[in-house]
């Protein structure tokens, strides 16, 4: 993500459409989007592009928080404006992060965690070799009601190598 797709990225945070309907509804100012995306090494976030280069989304990683065990591990989430959903982009754009991830960084584990209707969420999840792992109940207040969630994980014995992009070193 570049400071030009910072305007983008800010409509689709403050668009219920562009989360769908499994996330929580929220609101982020200019200014609290500018602080999270400040710290590159908690919260990396990358816009999903298609060859033509229209931007159609964004996939990030960030820390999972178990503070002083010296734990390796990343938790992924991802949105796509919901014109392009359904052609195949979420699941490239998870394997590339995989690959990304498990090339570049000393983890063990990758976790997502979706809510237990999101069914299109899973399937992308499972495509990219992720398994479910339990549910973590009443994980989060949505439109009225607590929800429950799956928690997914790959780890780097799973993956065994890449699937998309190619180690150059
Ligand atoms: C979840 C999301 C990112 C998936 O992205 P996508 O690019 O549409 O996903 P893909 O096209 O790569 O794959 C979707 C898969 O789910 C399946 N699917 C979609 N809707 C489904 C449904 N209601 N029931 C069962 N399967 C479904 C598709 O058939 C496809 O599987 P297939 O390739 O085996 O046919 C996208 O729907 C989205 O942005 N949703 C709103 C935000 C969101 O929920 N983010 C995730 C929060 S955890």
């Amino acid at each position: 993500m570049e400071k030009e797709d910072l305007q983008i990225f800010i409509e689709w945070v403050n668009k219920p459409e562009v989360f769908g309907v499994y996330n929580p509804l929220h609101q982020m100012s200019k200014t609290e989007v500018e602080k999270m995306l400040e710290n590159p090494y908690d919260f990396q976030t990358f816009i999903i592009e298609r060859k033509d280069g229209s931007k159609i989304g964004f996939i990030a990683h960030f820390h999972v928080l178990h503070l002083g065990t010296g734990t390796k591990q990343l938790e992924i989430g991802y949105s796509l404006v919901p014109s392009e959903r359904g052609k195949g982009y979420c699941s490239e754009a998870i394997q590339i992060m995989v690959d990304y991830l498990f090339l570049s960084k000393d983890i063990t584990r990758i976790q997502a965690q979706t809510d237990q209707r999101n069914l299109a969420s899973q399937r992308v999840l499972e495509k990219a070799g992720f398994k479910k792992e339990g549910t973590l109940r009443r994980n989060f207040f949505i439109r009225g009601e607590w929800t429950d969630d799956y928690i997914y994980s790959i780890i780097r014995d799973e993956w065994r190598e890449p699937k998309i992009l190619t180690k150059t070193t």
